[in-house]
């Protein structure tokens, strides 16, 4: 059965990118949505930043036709600030808004934001209310199971956000305390999904790392979707290999040498494009470890292209990456 939010149709069993700060820019979302990322979202952005207007925060509103459908995911501590933030994000023109109540960090951003509403489901539902009623988008939430072991309060969580008028849920299996250490437990959720109150998308979130657990975690725990955060870094393809195994039960094969450096290169050019020459290669530079993980004494070019600073350069030492390693894997 497909899955709707609002009008938005995702077919059936999305697979949503997470957002991911630092991560999940528009020439991130670019290569994961040519492997098959049926959702996506922006990174998280301050609310007090779209307020003041700065100019981090504000550069994180840019979406691109291709991305669609796309979430702003916004995160704050003031419900009348988080309304206006919503305002200014729904006229940069996103498909959703998002609300972020996971992030687990204590910095000043995040203080009494994201993962510490888990603490506060009035002042959570209030917020949530507000932000629903600052747009004509639907607003979905990401959040955790709740604070810590004694706390995991999302499954009244879910019911109250659903009543204020959310019309998807994410929930990253893991409490605030947790982190991200420990397993993902997608226990909760799979009791929040089989709740007969509950009729909006459940989406699980967590660990999910290879088309075998995917497959696994899909027939357990009954979620209509699940959002891939960390596998997709420098591993785009996880989507299409996921969306594969569930057509076939059969591993589609890893992309080869050419295909990951076809890729990284088109990172490259997207983040220039986006970016312009000096902070699009720049901001490029984490990126090329994780596109060739694996590879025995890869880090004698990894060196080489951290340091290029001009597309050619960095083009001919990706020239000679596919040269070496086709070789040595033929
Ligand atoms: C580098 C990084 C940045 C993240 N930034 C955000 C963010 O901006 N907003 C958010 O809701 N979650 C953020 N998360 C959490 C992820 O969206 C996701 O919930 C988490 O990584 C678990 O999923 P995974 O096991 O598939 O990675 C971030 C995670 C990582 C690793």
């Amino acid at each position: 059965m497909s899955v709707q939010i609002g009008n938005i149709d995702l077919g059936d069993f999305p697979l949503l990118l997470a957002p991911m700060e630092d991560v999940s820019d528009p020439p991130f979302r670019y290569v994961c949505k040519q492997n098959g990322a049926d959702l996506m979202y922006t990174e998280f952005i301050s609310s007090e930043g779209l307020i003041r207007d700065a100019a981090k925060s504000r550069q994180k509103l840019d979406i691109f036709e291709y991305e669609r459908p796309i979430g702003i995911q916004i995160f704050g501590s003031d419900i009348e600030h988080m309304r206006e933030a919503t305002e200014i994000a729904t006229a940069a023109g996103p498909d959703l808004m998002d609300i972020n109540y996971g992030c687990p960090v204590k910095n000043v951003a995040c203080r009494g934001a994201g993962a510490s509403l888990l603490q506060d489901i009035d002042k959570m539902v209030a917020m949530t209310s507000a932000v629903v009623k600052a747009t004509h988008l639907p607003v979905t939430v990401k959040t955790r199971l709740g604070w810590d072991d004694n706390t995991k309060n999302v499954y009244e969580v879910a019911e109250r956000l659903q009543d204020v008028g959310i019309q998807a849920l994410t929930i990253h299996g893991r409490t605030r305390a947790q982190m991200y250490k420990g397993v993902a437990d997608w226990t909760l959720i799979h009791q929040i999904r089989k709740n007969p109150r509950i009729k909006i998308p459940i989406f699980g979130n967590g660990d999910i790392d290879s088309p075998q657990k995917a497959a696994e975690w899909r027939m357990q725990y009954e979620v209509d979707g699940m959002m891939i955060g960390r596998a997709a870094i420098g591993y785009p393809w996880i989507f299409r290999e996921v969306k594969h195994y569930f057509k076939t039960g059969e591993m589609l094969a890893p992309p080869t040498i050419a295909e990951r450096v076809d890729v990284c290169r088109t990172h490259l050019e997207k983040s220039i494009a986006w970016k312009g020459p000096k902070t699009g290669i720049f901001e490029m530079r984490r990126h090329y470890s994780n596109y060739f993980k694996g590879l025995d004494h890869f880090k004698e070019y990894r060196m080489k292209l951290v340091v290029a600073d001009t597309f050619e350069q960095i083009d001919e030492i990706l020239h000679r990456v596919t040269e070496h390693y086709s070789e040595q894997m033929a």
